[in-house]
């Protein structure tokens, strides 16, 4: 990089130049979910058909840690497939804490509750910003296709030192495009006008790339006028509508706290921008990868236009949001990877399971049934247990056949429409062959975004 470096770039204090190697630098995987999500939230024993397989390859992977590490692993790998197209939203120094805040119970009995998301200040200011993206786009450069392309996401506050850097990394001639997302809403300001838009920068790894131009329609003066009429044939209006430019100003920001699309995480990017990005930028088939994932936008845009995806995220509620989006919108398989470092809280809270119930089945092997008995976010809170810690539940998952090591999720029970507000079923009836022994996991996922699993062997 040092050779290429053009002759006018940026500086900082302590600019560092060398990729440090992280403690860890290693990933394992922790989890594969095939998705069996459970909406059933009256039948509390409802029977559930056979778990479906969790065998084979999986082709995408969820990165819970420091994207630091992932890239550094990715980088080194020989066997790892390149990436196609990188989108990338991270901080923006924007110097705030972000928070999610949500409405947990049923409406005689609600509880509001503020949830860390991630923190975007900085104790060294703008030089340990820039640290922090310039060493993880140079690792982003090396996983990249020969023919791929990155867009970064950025704001006014840090967008001018971004996008000279990106010169610095993927060079100037690979500049593509700096798309300018404009949208409405929220806040004035008698100081100065609003600041209403985003700044998207798309850079090619190579002079080839993928582009799919893209179209909008009309505006329905140029319709009225028509083209033909002005300038002859030549200039017919084209079927598919006008030629997409580089400022966007169709699509908005998910402002209405209860648009579908909402998960109550901030900083959440529509699906339809990350949606142009992919499809103009990548084929079907093709890997994208999103290193600073949040609510998981990138992942379920993939699943519908039939990418194959990474994601990385190190917020615990990043990694929440995620899963539920997936588990909800019936994600193809994927699994869950992190650092050698077992992530914190993967035990927080205190989850007592009921000792299953075995019955013999019209199939062969058994029917059992089980649930949770008690669960309590915080370990040894004195809190009668009662049936009210459902509500502290936002989701929980099931393993038939627990290895001791990765967690194979054959089910996941979730509430059907009010995401925290509905009763969430804590009893169910499955389908089992027979054993002579059975290693049980359980994992829940609470409002407060913390994790907790439980392990139990019975025999029936
Ligand atoms: C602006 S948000 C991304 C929002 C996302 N585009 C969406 O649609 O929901 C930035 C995310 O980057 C994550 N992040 C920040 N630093 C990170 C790091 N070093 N490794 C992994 N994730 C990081 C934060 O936890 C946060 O979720």
């Amino acid at each position: 990089m040092e050779n290429n470096r053009p002759s006018a770039h940026l500086k900082w204090n302590n600019r560092n130049e060398e990729i440090k190697s992280q403690a860890g630098n290693s990933i394992r995987e922790i989890e594969r979910i095939i998705v069996n999500p459970i909406f059933d939230n009256q039948s509390f024993f409802k029977q559930m058909g056979e778990p479906v397989s969790i065998d084979g390859e999986i082709k995408n992977r969820y990165y819970y840690g420091d994207n630091y590490n992932l890239l550094q692993v990715l980088a080194k790998s020989k066997n790892e497939r390149k990436i196609d197209l990188i989108y990338i939203d991270p901080p923006y120094m924007t110097e705030l804490d972000y928070h999610s805040r949500i409405s947990v119970g049923t409406y005689s009995d609600i509880r509001h509750i503020n949830r860390k998301a991630f923190q975007d200040t900085w104790e060294g200011g703008l030089d340990s910003y820039l640290d922090m993206l310039y060493s993880r786009l140079r690792l982003m450069r090396q996983v990249l296709a020969e023919n791929g392309s990155i867009f970064v996401h950025v704001d006014w506050h840090s967008s001018h030192y971004v996008k000279v850097l990106l010169d610095e990394v993927f060079g100037r001639d690979n500049f593509i495009n700096e798309i300018v997302w404009c949208f409405g809403g929220g806040g004035s300001s008698r100081k100065h006008f609003q600041r209403k838009h985003d700044l998207i920068f798309w850079y090619s790894r190579s002079s080839e790339y993928t582009f799919n131009p893209q179209y909008r329609p009309y505006t329905s003066g140029t319709v009225q006028r028509g083209l033909t009429n002005v300038k002859g044939d030549r200039y017919k209006l084209n079927e598919e509508g006008a030629i997409m430019q580089d400022w966007w100003v169709d699509i908005n920001k998910i402002l209405s706290p209860t648009a579908r699309e909402n998960l109550k995480f901030p900083t959440q990017k529509p699906k339809e921008l990350i949606k142009r990005m992919i499809i103009s930028a990548s084929h079907s088939g093709s890997l994208i990868a999103d290193f600073f994932a949040g609510s998981g936008t990138t992942a379920e845009v993939c699943n519908e236009l039939g990418r194959d995806w990474i994601l990385s995220d190190s917020s615990k509620l990043a990694l929440q949001t995620s899963l539920y989006r997936l588990l909800k919108s019936g994600s193809p398989p994927f699994t869950i990877v992190t650092g050698e470092k077992c992530p914190e809280n993967y035990g927080q809270g205190e989850l007592v399971l009921k000792k299953p119930v075995f019955r013999k089945s019209d199939k062969s092997g058994w029917l059992m049934e089980l649930g949770i008995e008690s669960y309590c976010p915080i370990k040894e809170n004195k809190r009668p247990f009662s049936q009210d810690f459902s509500s502290d539940i936002e989701f929980w998952e099931l393993d038939l056949d627990y290895n001791g090591e990765i967690f194979n999720s054959h089910y996941q029970v979730m509430r059907e429409k009010q995401r925290f507000k509905d009763p969430i079923a804590l009893n169910l009836l499955v389908h089992v062959p027979e054993k002579e022994s059975y290693k049980i996991a359980v994992k829940v996922y609470d409002v407060f975004a913390t994790h907790t699993m439980a392990v139990v062997t019975f025999e029936p």
